[in-house]
């Protein structure tokens, strides 16, 4: 029997950043797309009203989603508001008389790690965790042993059935569609090994700064930001092996068999970056050295890929906004034509944003009298990168009970695990340098010498105007 669908959105921190930014676009999408008219509460103490929480909602989908009249009225029509401490149970009695008829309310703790259990207490006492299902956020703990403690913290409360890890990038369309595209045609698998495959890179560039989020980013840095969760989970989809069996946790168990794979980092494999001006930031110290950017290499030590190094650079101020994937194929075994070494062998690019796409890079003949060759970009599909908005899908399968999309406590400690040695606490500090590099710029030159033979870097391109 499939799982019922959650009968009450509770949302804690509701008057905070990421509410405006995702959730109440997402949860308008759900009641637009999918008719939700469950009872959605919005929680928070900073002594707001009902008709402040509306209006924050009106301004937020205006500036992020797609505000239309007739469904945000009845968006409208569903939504509350609990003003209230967490360390109060009053604020969850009161949550309770909001939601009488709830028997499998889904929480959203869309608030800092620290909370979780005072609001779980306080859950615990209105009687509203029997049943329940709980959406978290990122970052689950800033280390392995950080991780692991909060989760004892979470499965106190919450069987793992239950606990929905919310990681967005597995949200994502382009995301899915590297693990669709690979199982839904034959012609991949025989050459998705270290057989054919020389190497991989994996971009992430953003060409913005830390913006208003100096304090959280100081503390934080591009490895733990993007690397050990959304990257590492690209790199799960790419390399995992097909699901089998109708086991609902077959894609999931594939993942985790990857990512336990991954050989852990060490210092040589890492180098570290900020761009000039990044202490100039609010709420960053002013002698930080905490990475803006990251370039690493790893290595999954499985049959399939043992010795084909992978290469994940993520970094912001870098001269574009854009994450791709470049598959780059080993050499044929013969220099046919005589033409030296070259630098590419042909390649499968993965375009996951701003626009999503998939290219064979192949090397044909150029017209003429010689036997000699150029190098040629074939688009198999591209389009603009607009999707489901990840968060509305990721919360809509949360309300279904699904979780394929959400991370697991073994994935996200085999996350943790491959990075540990070189994560100081809570910054990576002073145990790897961290160099400064040039706004607009592809990051501190120390990344050629990482990438070595295996290069060069293969830079993603602007997306077509
Ligand atoms: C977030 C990071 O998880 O992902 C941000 O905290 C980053 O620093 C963002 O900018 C990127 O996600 P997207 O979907 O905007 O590419």
């Amino acid at each position: 029997m499939p799982p019922s669908r959650s009968d009450a959105i509770v949302f804690f921190g509701a008057t905070g950043d990421l509410a405006y930014k995702q959730i109440f676009p997402a949860l308008m999408g759900l009641v637009r797309d999918e008719n939700l008219s469950v009872p959605i509460v919005g929680i928070a103490k900073t002594g707001w009203t009902l008709e402040q929480l509306r209006a924050r909602a009106e301004a937020s989908l205006r500036a992020h989603g797609s505000y239309d009249a007739a469904s945000f009225a009845k968006f409208v029509s569903l939504l509350r508001y609990v003003n209230g401490d967490y360390n109060d149970p009053r604020t969850f009695a009161e949550l309770r008389r909001q939601i009488p008829d709830a028997r499998r309310p889904l929480h959203y703790m869309a608030i800092p790690p620290a909370l979780f259990a005072t609001v779980a207490t306080g859950l615990a006492s209105a009687d509203l965790i029997a049943d329940a299902r709980l959406v978290i956020e990122k970052p689950f703990g800033h280390n392995r042993a950080s991780a692991a403690a909060l989760n004892q913290t979470l499965l106190k409360f919450f069987p793992e059935e239950a606990l929905f890890r919310i990681d967005h990038y597995l949200g994502k369309e382009p995301v899915q569609n590297i693990t669709y595209t690979r199982f839904a045609n034959a012609m991949f698998e025989p050459i998705w090994n270290r057989t054919h495959i020389a190497s991989i890179q994996i971009t992430m560039a953003e060409a913005f700064g830390v913006q208003d989020r100096g304090r959280f980013y100081d503390a934080t840095g591009a490895l733990r930001d993007v690397v050990q969760n959304h990257m590492l989970q690209v790199l799960a989809n790419l390399l995992m092996d097909p699901p089998t069996g109708e086991e609902h946790e077959a894609t999931r168990d594939q993942k985790a068999e990857v990512l336990k794979a991954l050989r852990p980092l060490d210092k040589s494999g890492i180098v570290r970056g900020q761009y000039r001006g990044y202490r100039d930031v609010d709420g960053v110290a002013p002698n930080s050295t905490t990475e803006t950017f990251v370039a690493v290499k790893l290595f999954v030590e499985s049959w399939r890929w043992a010795g084909v190094p992978i290469y994940i650079r993520a970094g912001k101020e870098l001269p574009l906004t854009a994450a791709e994937i470049l598959v780059a194929f080993r050499a044929p075994p013969r220099d046919t034509f005589a033409e030296g070494q070259l630098t590419s062998h042909g390649h499968l690019r993965v375009r996951l944003s701003p626009d999503v796409g998939i290219s064979l890079g192949l090397r044909v003949k150029q017209p003429g009298e010689g036997m000699v060759g150029r190098d040629v970009e074939m688009t198999l599909s591209q389009q603009p990168g607009s999707q489901m908005p990840p968060y509305q899908r990721l919360l809509g399968d949360a309300m279904r009970g699904a979780s394929d999309l959400f991370g697991r406590q073994d994935i996200v400690d085999a996350q943790w695990r491959a990075f540990d040695a070189v994560l100081g606490d809570p910054v990576l500090g002073d145990a790897v340098p961290c160099h400064v590099y040039e706004p607009g710029s592809w990051g501190p030159g120390e990344v050629n010498a990482l990438i070595g033979e295996d290069g060069p870097w293969r830079n993603p391109q602007a997306a077509p105007s």
